[in-house]
Parts: C-alpha cells; structure tokens; sequence
C-alpha cells in the first residue's frame, strides 16, 4: 500500500505526541514539549518517510531520523525566534517571549542533542552516513542564519548570495531529511544524490514562499507575525528584487523606510505599497516557479516505481500553495 503525504504526517503528528518530552528542571523541558506540540506542518519528517518509502525502507525505523529532523527543525526555530526578535510562532507566544531568553537558549541546546539520540536510533549499518549528512547541514543551517543576519545591515546583497543564503539557512535541511530517509532504506548513492537535489530545489522554492507569506498573508491564518521581515530589514527575495526594480524614486523612497524611525506599521505599508508598485508578488511566483521546476527534473532522473514519486510531488505541490 501507498501512503500519502497526509497519512505519513499524521503518522509524525501522532509520534509526537506520544513522546515525552518532560523532565526536570521544568523551566528547561516545558519549553520543548510546548514548541514541539504547538503543531506546525511537520514537512521534514513527512519528507523523510516518504523518500524512506520511495526506496522500499521500513517506515517505523526510519521514523527516528524523521523525529530526529523535526526536533532539530524545532530547535532552530527556538533560537530563531530569538535571533529575529520574534514575539509569536505557530499562533503562540515564542518561546523567549513565553518564558525568557536564557531558558529559549538553554531548551533549544537540549533539543538540539536529542535530535542526535534520535539519530543513534537509526540503522545501525549506515550510522556514517546518517551522522555525516546531518553534521554537515546542521552547520550549514548556522552558517545560512549568520548571512542572514549579516545582511540586515549589508547594502550590497546579490540575488546570488540570497540565494546561497537560503539554500544553507533551509533549503539543506529538507535535503538532508529525504537524504536519511534515502540512507536509511539503503538506496544507492546517485538516488540518495538525486533525492538530496530534489529537497535542496524545492526547499530554496520554500524559503522564497516563505518571504512571500511574511508579507502577504492573513495574519489569522500565518501564524507568525506578518511584515517581520521588513521590520528588521531583511535581505529577503522581496526585497532585493525590489531594490532592483525600484526607479530613483521609489529607491529614495525605500531607503528612508528603510533607515528612518518610524512606527513599525508605518514602515511596513510604505514597504508594501513600493512591493505593489513594482508588481513584486508576480516576480516572487514566478522565481519561485523556476526552482519548483529544479526539483521537478531532479526527481525525474530517478529509477524508481513513479507512484512511489507521486506523494512526494503532491507534496511539493502543495507547499507551493500554502497559506502558513
Ligand atoms: C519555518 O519552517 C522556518 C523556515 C525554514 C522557513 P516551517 O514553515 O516548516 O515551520 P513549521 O514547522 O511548519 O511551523
Ligand atoms: C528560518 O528563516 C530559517 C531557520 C529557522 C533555520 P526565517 O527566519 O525566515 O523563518 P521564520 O519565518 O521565522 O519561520
Ligand atoms: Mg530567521
Ligand atoms: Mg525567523
Ligand atoms: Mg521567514
């Protein structure tokens, strides 16, 4: 039988919320069983089992890598959330906001080594390459959030650092979950390599919609808080895209949103009004389009039942129409 995407995440959502995450100090494990129940679409371990399913492996075994990648997926928020002063997360107070900063700092490294117990629990054959792939994307995922960082303040942000930026703040991450998935079930290299493109395509498509979302959603439906990116000048697709449209005048007119101290609201109007000038919605589809269509030829050069390929597509579909 063929699961579907939906099955396999209802799978991870009903994993989680057996596991226990409780222990003592309380101020140290509350935190992680609020972030990791607080609900979130689960996309990395879904990604996981469904690559774990295309290439004919054991779905219960290969659920430890995909818990192992949602609790490292919710750690990064953890301190995300701090990085970019991010008051609400999944409709609720953010964890440093909840409680403080120490405590979002100190329930994150937790989660980040329980990520690693669950990692242990993987096949035991292929622990190399389960821990090298992990290894690698966990520290690109640090060097993807320090370039993020670094251009709120930098002027000149290329499309091509962007683009780099994205790809090791989150495109990696999807990669790697389907690579495990890939590793775990004993598929061969050129799969693995292949699969591992196909996330790193799609997830760089994500992070660009991601951007979109930050401006342009209902607020009651994202769940984060809408315009945080302009807020902290975010080098964001939107924005560098912008920058390069904009005549003189909406560039003046940027660069004083940009640098003036005016109210939060007023700044992310007078941003979005110059995003609409600019027909910048359009343009963020449109880039997001070509990177879907990336992974789409990656997962095409794959010898593999098509069927199996079909959830993993459907998918990819739909993060591509998400509203959060
Ligand atoms: C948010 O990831 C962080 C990014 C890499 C864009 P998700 O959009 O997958 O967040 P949840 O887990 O569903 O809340
Ligand atoms: C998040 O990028 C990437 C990681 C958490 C590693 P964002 O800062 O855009 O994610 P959100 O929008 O806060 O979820
Ligand atoms: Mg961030
Ligand atoms: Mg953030
Ligand atoms: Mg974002």
């Amino acid at each position: 039988m063929i699961h579907s995407w939906r099955e396999l995440s209802q799978q991870v959502e009903a994993e989680i919320a057996a596991f226990d995450f409780s222990g003592k100090p309380n101020e140290l494990y509350d935190p992680i069983g609020y972030t990791m129940t607080l609900g979130g679409k689960r996309i990395r371990p879904t990604l996981c089992l469904l690559a774990a399913q295309l290439f004919g492996g054991d779905l219960k075994k290969a659920m430890n890598l995909a818990m192992a990648v949602e609790v490292f997926h919710n750690f990064t928020l953890v301190h995300d959330d701090i990085m970019d002063e991010a008051p609400i997360r999944r409709g609720k107070p953010s964890v440093h906001a909840k409680w403080n900063r120490d405590v979002a700092i100190l329930s994150g490294d937790v989660m980040f080594v329980q990520a690693y117990q669950l990692l242990a629990k993987g096949n035991s054959e292929k622990l190399s390459q389960i821990l090298s792939v992990f290894n690698q994307t966990a520290i690109e995922v640090c060097e993807g959030q320090q370039f993020d960082m670094n251009f709120e303040t930098r002027n000149a942000v290329t499309a091509t650092d962007y683009i780099e930026m994205i790809r090791l703040k989150t495109a990696v991450l999807l990669a790697c979950s389907l690579q495990l998935g890939a590793f775990e079930s004993g598929a061969s290299d050129r799969k693995a390599n292949l699969i591992y493109e196909f996330g790193e395509k799609i997830g760089i498509a994500f992070q660009i919609q991601d951007d979109f979302l930050d401006c342009y959603a209902n607020p009651e439906e994202f769940g984060k808080r809408v315009g945080g990116d302009i807020i902290s000048n975010k080098k964001t697709f939107l924005m560098l895209t912008a920058v390069e449209k904009a005549d003189k005048d909406q560039l003046i007119r940027l660069e004083g949103l940009m640098s003036q101290k005016i109210s939060d609201d007023d700044k992310v109007a007078g941003v979005l009004g110059i995003y609409n000038e600019l027909d910048i919605p359009n343009l963020t589809r449109a880039a997001m389009q070509t990177y879907f269509e990336q992974g789409m030829h990656a997962i095409t050069q794959i010898e593999a039942d098509e069927e199996l390929k079909k959830p993993l597509i459907s998918l990819a579909e739909q993060l591509m129409n998400r509203k959060h």
